[in-house]
């Protein structure tokens, strides 16, 4: 049983990246596999709206988002993870969610595996982009646990998400939901 944690800051080591860290060791220590999935440096491109992948065939668009697409369809849960940029998620992690969401639409690889967002930024439009990303779990099927509050936290430098006790507190409780959940399901 594997979760995957997807990281859609084009920062390295962010603060994004910390909080997801943080709820994928909770979601290990509860004996699932996990792995973090870094966007930043990647070649992800928009959808064009050719429709292809609604036809049957694959996504013709050639960069790095084949990889990840396997792995999200192999993985027992899912989590989405971005920074607010002006309000809402980043490009990079808005072009995955488009191409994975359309390709994924009549198929269904999604529905019933465990999922849900996580959210940063220095200061406002974190709940915005909490439901922005609820959108996409939604649509697709996924079961979303809850936590103790909304996914989200605040941080503005790299590392100032660890000084948010709150926000480092509910990302782990959502992580040790997910675990549960995702066990009750497979067991
Ligand atoms: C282009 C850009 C837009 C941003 N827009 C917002 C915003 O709308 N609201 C906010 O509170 N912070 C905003 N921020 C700050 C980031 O959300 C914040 O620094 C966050 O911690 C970055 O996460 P990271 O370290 O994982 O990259 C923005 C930062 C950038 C670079």
């Amino acid at each position: 049983m594997k979760a995957i944690g997807i990281v859609g800051s084009p920062r390295k080591g962010g603060n994004t990246e910390i909080l997801t860290s943080h709820t994928l060791k909770a979601i290990t220590g509860e004996g699932l596999d996990t792995e973090l999935i870094r966007l930043a440096g990647l070649d992800i491109r928009p959808c064009d709206a050719c429709r292809i992948c609604r036809e049957g065939g694959s996504c013709p668009i050639d960069d790095d988002l084949f990889p990840i697409y396997t792995k999200m369809k192999e993985a027992e849960a899912i989590i989405l993870a971005t920074p607010v940029y002006f309000g809402s998620a980043t490009a990079q992690l808005k072009a995955l969610m488009d191409r994975t969401g359309y390709m994924s639409y009549d198929v269904r690889p999604f529905a019933g595996k465990v999922g849900g967002p996580l959210v940063v930024a220095r200061r406002a439009g974190q709940n915005f982009t909490f439901a922005q990303l609820m959108y996409w779990f939604h649509i697709l099927g996924f079961f979303m646990p809850g936590s103790t509050y909304w996914n989200i936290a605040f941080g503005r430098q790299p590392g100032e998400v660890g000084e948010d006790e709150e926000g480092l507190r509910t990302a782990w409780n959502f992580g040790k939901n997910i675990a549960f959940l995702v066990k009750r399901l497979k067991t």
